[in-house]
Formats: C-alpha cells, structure tokens, sequence
C-alpha cells in the first residue's frame, strides 16, 4: 500500500518536474530513465527498490523474449536498447569509410576510458578496455614472470579458463599452483586465513573471484591484498561478477590487478570487459600482443589486439551512461530486494538451503545459489525449464581443469529488468518441486540454455 501511494506521488511529481512533453519521450530511452530516477532521488535506494512504478521504466528500456524467464544474469546479460542502436549506429558509421571513421571513433573511445575510470574509482591510466574478462584476467595471468617452482595460491572455486591459464603454466614452466578449498558460505576472516596459512617462501601470486560466479561468495579483497603486498605477492582478483553490480570502488581494493566482464552487470554489448592494473604495477605485467619499450608503463599496452571492432567498444559509454541513469545504489538495491524476495519465500521450506550469505547487506545482491535437499539440480533445473520456462544454471562440481566443489546448487540471478511476477513464478515453480518433486523424464529440456555455459571450460 505503502509503495502505492509512493508510486502515484512520485508519478505526478515526475510528470510535475519534466511536464508532458519530455515525459512523452520514447518509452525506453535514456531520457526516461534518468527522469524517473530524478522523482525518487530523494528516497532511499532500499525503499525505491520496492517501488515498481519506478522498475517498469527501467523493464521498458529492453527489448526482450518474455517467453523465457531469464534467472541466468550470470551468463551474459541483454543490454538495454539504447545501448543496442549505439552499436547499429557506430558500425554503420564505420562501415561506410573504415579507413577514417575507425581511427575518429578509436580516438573518441578515450572519452569512454575517462568515464569508466571516474565511475568506478581509479586513473585512466590505469584502465585497460578489453574484450571480456578472459582477456583481461589472461593477460596479467599470462604477463607476469614467474621460474618453474614459483607458487600461485587461487581456489578451486575460481573460474575455470582462469584455472586452466594457470595449469597452461604449470605445464609448461613447471610453476607451482595450489587450489584452495573452502566452504560455502563462509566468512572474510576465514577465507584470509586460507590464504595467509598457505603462503611459502615460494609465492609470488594469490588469485581469487571479488564475488564468485558460482554461489557469490565474496571476498575481503583489500584485506588480501594488503597481506600480499606485504609479502610482495602480486594480487590479480577476477571481478567479472563484481563490476556494475555492486557498488565500490577499485582503488580502495589495493590489488594489483582486476579483470571484468563489461556485458554482465553492466549491460555493455556483448564483448567488452576491462583490466585494471595499479599505476606502479603497469610494468611488472607483459601484454597480450608485443608492445615497444616506451609502452612499458604504458596501460594502452593491454589494449593492442589488431583490427576489431570499436562500435562494440564505444558502446559501452551508452552502457555506463545507463548505469548511471538508474543510479549504482539502486540498482544493487534493487538486486538484493529480488534476490531476498525468492530466497525468504522459499527458505520456510525446511529441505530448501540457501549457500549465499544473504543476512548481512553487504554481501549479496543478484545472484546467489539454493538446492532442494533430496532433489538432483539438473533434473530440477530441466523441470523449472519444461514446465515453467525458467533457466537457471544447475551448479555441480567437476573435475580439473574445471572447479571442483562438493555442493550442488541452482544459481539464480535476476537483473534490473526483471518483473516480481517472474520471481514469483519461480517461488511457485520451486514449491511444486519441493511439493511432488520432479519427475525423471525429461527429455524435452533444452539443454544448451542450461548447461551453465559460463562454468565449464571453453
Ligand atoms: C568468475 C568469472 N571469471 C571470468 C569469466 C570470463 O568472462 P568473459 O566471458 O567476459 O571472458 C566469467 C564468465 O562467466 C566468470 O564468471
């Protein structure tokens, strides 16, 4: 009721404030969604979370298939229209004289770099714009010189082409890598412990997930990083998942280096990522592709991979330009509200586990991981498919190269553009589940959208 009445005044001041004829702007665009973040700026982010007056502007800014409902925002995420005809509009543009409009739109791309750096909180000399988190977290992986027997301590939960980059090197500089268990989900101070206890004079590297793709376990990050600089241990944290979804920023990690997939949280067109690495860290860290010497402390080194396509990259100020227009404390607000309105409703259930902290605020916000004691994730995951049309990723253990765990989970994780009656209707899916079960034939799930594309190996 409450959200009501705060619905219907923040409509009117809204149409108060713009008067009719910028309310009348096309439904979806940018205009929209910074107007209807300007009527709630006064009101906490927790308390516009709940208001969806607010959230149908910002559902109305996707062009989406509805016939699906995409509780898979850990994969790769829809970017919003605007960001979609930024890239119609750049290749177009290109395209009609390559040979002078790529170098002008190249050179306007250092505006992007400006921005993201001042969004997220560190030089724009110490951003790099990649491709997606892969490149940049293999760059640094692959950058930093290391003698056969030289330690590298990560986790077994860590992202698998990052753990098989690392096995790449055991194999063939005879380095060293320990994979660290621990479970879920646990505390800062033990995952620090982890780490401090397996130190040797022999480690050079501790590399670890800010917030996990698996469960969204996060990490102390400053903490760990501080540790290792005080041992002279170089720290590369894989943020694909932490970048635009929650709010930080990346000077205050202290860590050396930071890999992030743009076209997750934040909505970039698919194929942007970013590296951050510390002004003084620039040098210690080869580049993908050979760079003169004068480029050694030169962070534009990272960036050199030969003929591609900039309108995907010069989309991606669209993409911050609407993450901004929603607000980094609402949204994550936002986030958090979906993901507890599912996990409170389904935790009554005795048999339902959630392996996400969700009881301190700061800890978790879209994604987070649940299993239905006595109920196989993938036969579930295939009946939340076949019967409901909901995809989420049944999360289960592997073997190396990939992460081995000994949990199994679905993760779910709902974006801005998610409706609470798709949240809902996995509440009801989940209950009929817990309920009567799920039958064992199922052979018309499709698969592939299941699969968990973003934790095997590719
Ligand atoms: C934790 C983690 N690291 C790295 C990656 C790789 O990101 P990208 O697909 O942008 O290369 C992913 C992708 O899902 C991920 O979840």
């Amino acid at each position: 009721m409450r959200s009501e009445i705060w619905s219907r005044r923040a409509f009117l001041r809204l149409c108060g404030v713009v008067g009719t004829a910028a309310y009348a702007a096309k439904a979806g665009g940018l205009e929209r969604v910074e107007t209807a973040s300007q009527s709630v700026a006064d009101r906490p982010p927790m308390e516009v979370a709940k208001d969806e007056f607010y959230w149908r502007e910002i559902q109305l800014a996707f062009k989406l298939d509805r016939s699906l409902i995409n509780l898979n925002n850990g994969f790769t995420c829809p970017s919003p229209r605007v960001v979609l005809e930024a890239v119609f509009r750049y290749m177009d543009m290109i395209n009609m004289l390559p040979v002078h409009y790529q170098g002008q739109v190249a050179a306007n791309v250092q505006t992007v770099r400006r921005r993201m750096a001042a969004e997220f909180g560190c030089d724009p000399e110490e951003l790099a714009l990649t491709r997606g988190a892969s490149e940049a977290l293999q760059i640094v992986q692959n950058g930093i010189d290391l003698k056969a027997g030289d330690e590298v301590i990560t986790t077994e939960q860590d992202y698998p082409r990052m753990l098989t980059t690392w096995d790449q090197r055991m194999r063939r500089e005879g380095i060293k890598v320990t994979r660290l268990q621990f479970p879920v989900p646990t505390t800062q101070d033990d995952l620090y412990q982890r780490f401090e206890k397996a130190i040797t004079p022999r480690t050079k590297v501790f590399h670890f997930c800010h917030i996990t793709n698996l469960t969204a376990q996060l990490f102390p990050v400053q903490r760990l990083s501080r540790l290792a600089r005080s041992k002279g241990i170089i720290t590369i944290v894989d943020g694909a998942h932490a970048l635009g979804h929650f709010p930080f920023k990346l000077r205050d990690l202290e860590c050396d280096a930071y890999g992030v997939s743009l076209h997750k949280w934040l909505l970039a067109p698919i194929g942007n990522g970013c590296l951050y690495v510390r002004r003084e860290s620039i040098p210690k860290f080869w580049p993908l592709q050979a760079a003169p010497e004068q480029q050694d402390g030169d962070i534009r080194k990272f960036e050199a991979i030969g003929t591609h396509p900039w309108a995907i990259r010069a989309a991606l100020g669209e993409a911050l330009a609407f993450h901004q227009a929603i607000g980094a404390e609402r949204k994550a607000a936002r986030l958090r509200y979906l993901t507890l309105r599912w996990a409170n409703a389904l935790k009554v259930h005795p048999r339902v586990k959630v392996l996400t902290n969700l009881a301190e605020p700061a800890q978790a916000w879209g994604v987070a991981a649940v299993f239905i004691d006595g109920i196989d994730v993938r036969a579930l995951a295939r009946f939340l498919m076949n019967k409901y049309r909901i995809i989420v990723v049944p999360l289960v253990g592997g073997a190396p190269p990939n992460s081995v765990f000994d949990y199994q989970a679905l993760r779910v994780s709902p974006n801005v553009y998610t409706t609470l009656e798709e949240i809902d209707t996995f509440v009801t899916a989940m209950d009929d589940a817990v309920k009567n079960g799920v039958p064992e034939d199922q052979s018309q799930a499709d698969d592939a959208l299941l699969d968990g594309f973003d934790l095997v190996e590719r």
